[in-house]
C-alpha cells in the first residue's frame, strides 16, 4: 500500500508555485511533487532545492495522465487556471485535500459547487488563497473585528511592474481588462466595468494618493456572503501613475476591446511580460466603514511588501502547511471562512508589513 503523505504543486516552477515548493520543501523534504509540462524545466528548478522537492512532467489538462500518482497525494495545490472541475473532482474522489490560488469568479464558483461531494468524501478545499484573493479576504476580515456591524470594504491593489510577473498572472490580467461584470451593493446587482469608476486612496507614504480602478478579483463577489457585508468592491492600480492612467483612458475609448482579438491578445501580454520599469513593491489596502458603538465609523488597513509572487506563494504555503499536518472540515471554503487573519499575518511578519491608518 503506497503512503499518501506527498503535496502535489502543480504549475510547481511558476513565478508562485516555486516559492510553495522551496517553503514547503524545507519543512518536509522529498515530499513536495513540483509539477508541469516540461520535464527539463520541473528538474531544473528542483535541482536549486538540494533534492528536497521531486520533479514531474503532468499536464493537468491531458486525459491520458498517469493518475496513479494521485494515490500518494495528500494535498493538491494549483497554481494556473483550470477550464473545468474534472482534475478537482478526482481528487475529491480520492479524499485528497485542495487548495487553489486563482483569482477567477467563475471558476472558483465552479469549485463551491463541489462542497457537497468534497463533505462526503473528508477532502477539504480551500479557495481564495493569496494575495488577492486571499490576504486581502483577511484584511476584511480583521476589518469587521473592529465594528459592531461593518457596511462596506473597498479593497485596493497596487501592483509593481518591475517585478517579473508569471505568464498564467500575466494573461488573467489581461483577459480581464476588457470584461464587464456584475458587483453586488446593499442586495442589488449592478453591472461595472473593469478599469472605469476610479476610486482615490491612500496607499503608503511612498505611493502616496493613488487613483485605482474596477476590476474583476473573485473576492469582492464571495466577501459579502463569507462576511456578511452589504458592499465590497475591488480596485487596482499600478505603481507607474502613467500605465494606470492610460490603461484608464484605453478603456474608456473602447481600445482595450481590441484584447479579445487573440494576435492582439498575446502581443499585451508579451509587452507586460517584458516590462522592465518600476518597482517589484505591492500594496493592499481594505478602507472599511460600518457601525461602532452607535456611531458610523472608518478603518483602514494594508499590507505592504516586494515580489507579489512571492507574498502568493508564502500564503499559499502556510496555508498548505495547515491543510497537510492538522484535521480541517471537509468541504470547499475560502480563506477567511477556516484561517484566522491576526495567526497568518503573524505567521508572515518576515515578509509583509501590516499597517493600520490613522482616522
Ligand atoms: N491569489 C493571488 O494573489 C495570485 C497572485 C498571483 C498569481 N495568481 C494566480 O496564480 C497562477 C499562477 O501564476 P504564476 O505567476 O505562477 O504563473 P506562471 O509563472 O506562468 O506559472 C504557471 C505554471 O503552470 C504550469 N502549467 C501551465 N499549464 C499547465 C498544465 N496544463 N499542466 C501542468 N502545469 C501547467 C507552467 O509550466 P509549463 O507551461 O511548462 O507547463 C508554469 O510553471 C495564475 O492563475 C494566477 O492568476 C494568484
Amino acid at each position: 500500500m503506497q503512503s499518501k503523505d506527498k503535496i502535489l504543486v502543480v504549475g510547481g516552477y511558476g513565478q508562485v508555485g516555486r516559492v510553495i515548493c522551496k517553503d514547503l520543501g524545507n519543512k518536509f523534504p522529498g515530499n513536495v511533487v513540483a509539477v508541469g509540462r516540461n520535464y527539463d524545466k520541473a528538474e531544473q528548478f528542483t535541482r536549486t532545492t538540494n533534492g528536497k522537492v521531486i520533479p514531474l512532467e503532468f499536464d493537468v489538462f491531458a486525459d491520458n495522465n498517469n493518475n496513479n500518482i494521485l494515490e500518494e497525494i495528500s494535498v493538491v495545490v494549483m497554481c494556473l487556471d483550470l477550464n473545468d472541475t474534472r482534475f478537482i473532482e478526482q481528487c475529491i474522489d480520492k479524499g485528497i485535500h485542495y487548495v487553489d490560488i486563482s483569482a477567477s469568479y467563475s471558476f472558483l464558483s465552479k469549485i463551491m459547487s463541489l462542497d457537497e461531494k468534497a463533505k462526503a468524501s473528508g477532502s477539504t478545499i480551500i479557495l481564495s488563497v493569496g494575495l488577492s484573493p486571499g490576504l486581502t479576504n483577511l484584511l476584511v476580515q480583521y476589518s469587521k473585528t473592529q465594528f459592531d456591524v461593518l457596511h462596506r470594504s473597498d479593497i485596493f491593489v497596487l501592483l509593481g511592474l518591475g517585478e517579473e510577473h508569471g505568464k498564467a498572472a500575466i494573461e488573467w490580467m489581461v483577459d480581464n481588462m476588457h470584461t464587464t461584470f456584475e458587483v453586488s451593493e446593499n442586495g442589488y446587482k449592478k453591472q461595472v466595468k473593469s478599469l472605469e469608476d476610479g476610486k482615490a486612496t491612500l496607499f503608503s507614504e511612498n505611493f502616496g494618493n493613488r487613483i485605482a480602478y474596477r476590476f474583476n478579483f473573485a473576492e469582492q463577489h464571495f466577501l459579502p456572503v463569507t462576511l456578511d457585508i452589504k458592499r465590497v468592491s475591488h480596485r487596482i492600480c499600478f505603481d507607474s501613475r502613467l500605465v494606470t492612467q492610460s490603461l484608464a483612458a484605453f478603456r474608456k475609448l473602447g481600445i482595450l476591446n481590441l484584447l479579445k482579438l487573440k494576435p492582439l491578445r498575446n502581443a499585451a501580454v508579451k509587452m507586460f511580460e517584458n516590462i522592465q520599469f518600476g518597482s517589484d513593491a505591492y500594496v493592499i489596502k481594505v478602507d472599511s466603514s460600518g457601525k461602532k458603538d452607535d456611531k458610523i465609523t472608518e478603518f483602514k488597513c494594508s499590507v505592504i511588501g516586494r515580489n507579489q509572487s512571492e507574498a502568493t506563494g508564502k500564503v499559499a504555503a502556510v496555508i498548505t502547511e495547515s491543510i497537510y499536518i492538522k484535521k480541517h472540515p471537509s468541504g470547499v471554503y475560502h480563506i477567511e471562512q477556516i484561517f484566522n487573519s491576526s495567526d497568518i499575518i503573524d505567521r508572515l511578519s518576515e515578509h509583509i508589513k501590516f499597517h493600520t491608518y490613522d482616522k
